[in-house]
């Protein structure tokens, strides 16, 4: 075998750590040249800030001096342009997908992962009053509540009850809402709402696990996660065990948010999660003066969006119904018309469901597939 073919057979051994697939594979070697014995290697990062460009970059010279007919080796580090991105983000999410486990959820729904690099911005909110106006149109909407320590969706939704086992799975806890379901797992079936939950790292992801893996969500056309604040562990595991999934960031209107683009902007690349759009939540109040006051800024979310390049999906303004709503185990959602926010809100995410989940057809089969080969 000539050095070149040999130096790209080992440079296929080398891994790209957060992206987890080797280095060809995900289209990260440019050219491959050896002149007097001298490899030259062209490999290209993701972000020339690649926090590990100099573990790839030593992984690289060690595989490629491994070489017979190799005895220097030059590397030149570079950035994939913007379509080479993509490509790569495709690819390791694609590789992702077939690592993950299998799941009951059925591979035609969409799932729509609410979250935000502060707390106290409204995610939980948002979360419930989407999955109630998705719900209103007819749809069986799976509501997980991922935020372990603050759960909080079962008293917003207004969903109470203790989770029953079936068959070895949990049944999620479901409420009627109009022609369309809300189905409900979440820490507060568990544990009490007051109680502290004292937990380790390893077991707030085993339950997070238990709560996809475990859970019988075979019924639901599409899903909504709520999410604790920030990019820890959690949210880790979850785009692990669902790297379909769209992230959706809710911000304020505070334009001081910078280091909120720049959070979601690195868990997406590391977590080849795709970012689906924006929700600017507490965005201005109007005044029964007949003035819009906005005491959180303005600006912060169309900025966010532009930074992540992507949707401003709503402005949520400041409502004290949103917060009533909350209380009362009846998001404002539940009495607004087609028009309203939420309403207009769910029909965007909607509208995007296609670039999360494999086209009609091929869903079906999939899941047709899927169910044949655990009944056999
Ligand atoms: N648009 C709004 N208008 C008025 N109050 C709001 C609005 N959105 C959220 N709130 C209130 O703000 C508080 C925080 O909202 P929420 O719990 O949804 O945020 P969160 O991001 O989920 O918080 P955490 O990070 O603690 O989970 C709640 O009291 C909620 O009722
Ligand atoms: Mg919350």
């Amino acid at each position: 075998m000539e050095p070149r073919d040999l130096i790209l057979q080992r440079l296929a051994r080398v891994r790209d750590p957060e992206l987890g697939a080797s280095i060809t594979e995900l289209g990260m070697v440019g050219e491959v040249r050896v002149v007097d014995r001298v490899a030259h290697v062209a490999v290209a990062l993701t972000t020339a800030s690649c926090p590990l460009r100099s573990d790839i970059e030593r992984d690289v010279r060690d595989a490629v001096l491994e070489v017979e007919g190799v005895d220097e080796i030059v590397v030149s580090v570079g950035v994939l342009d913007p379509a080479a991105k993509a490509a790569l983000m495709r690819t390791a999410r694609s590789l992702a997908q077939a690592r993950a486990p299998h799941t009951s959820i059925p591979r035609r729904a969409p799932i729509y992962m609410i979250a935000s690099g502060k707390g106290g911005v409204g995610k939980s909110s948002m979360a419930a009053n989407v999955a109630i106006a998705m719900a209103q149109t007819g749809l069986h909407v799976g509501v997980l509540d991922a935020d372990i320590w603050g759960f909080s969706l079962a008293r917003l939704l207004g969903v109470t009850g203790d989770v029953v086992v079936r068959d070895a799975k949990m049944a999620p806890l479901e409420r009627r809402v109009g022609p369309g379901t809300i189905a409900l797992l979440s820490m507060g079936h568990l544990a009490d709402e007051k109680q502290a939950l004292l937990w380790r790292g390893l077991m707030v992801q085993k339950a997070v696990a238990q709560f996809i893996e475990d859970a019988d969500w075979s019924r639901i056309d599409v899903m909504v996660i709520d999410t604790p604040p920030g990019t820890g562990d959690i949210v880790m595991t979850l785009a692990r065990l669902l790297p379909h999934m769209g992230q959706v960031v809710v911000t304020t209107p505070s334009r001081a948010a910078q280091h909120v683009a720049a959070r979601a902007a690195d868990f997406a690349r590391k977590s080849h999660i795709r970012v689906l759009g924006v929700i600017e939540n507490m965005s201005g109040f109007a005044c029964e003066c007949g003035k819009v006051h906005a005491p959180l800024g303005v600006g912060g979310g169309r900025e966010l969006a532009g930074d992540l390049g992507v949707e401003l999906l709503a402005k949520i303004p400041l409502r004290a119904d949103v917060a009533d709503g909350g209380d009362d185990g009846l998001p404002v959602a539940w009495h607004e018309d087609d028009e309203g926010p939420f309403h207009d809100l769910a029909r965007r995410l909607l509208a995007l469901a296609p670039s999360l989940v494999p086209a009609g057809c091929t869903a079906r089969l999939l899941d047709a597939l899927d169910e044949a080969v655990l009944d056999a």
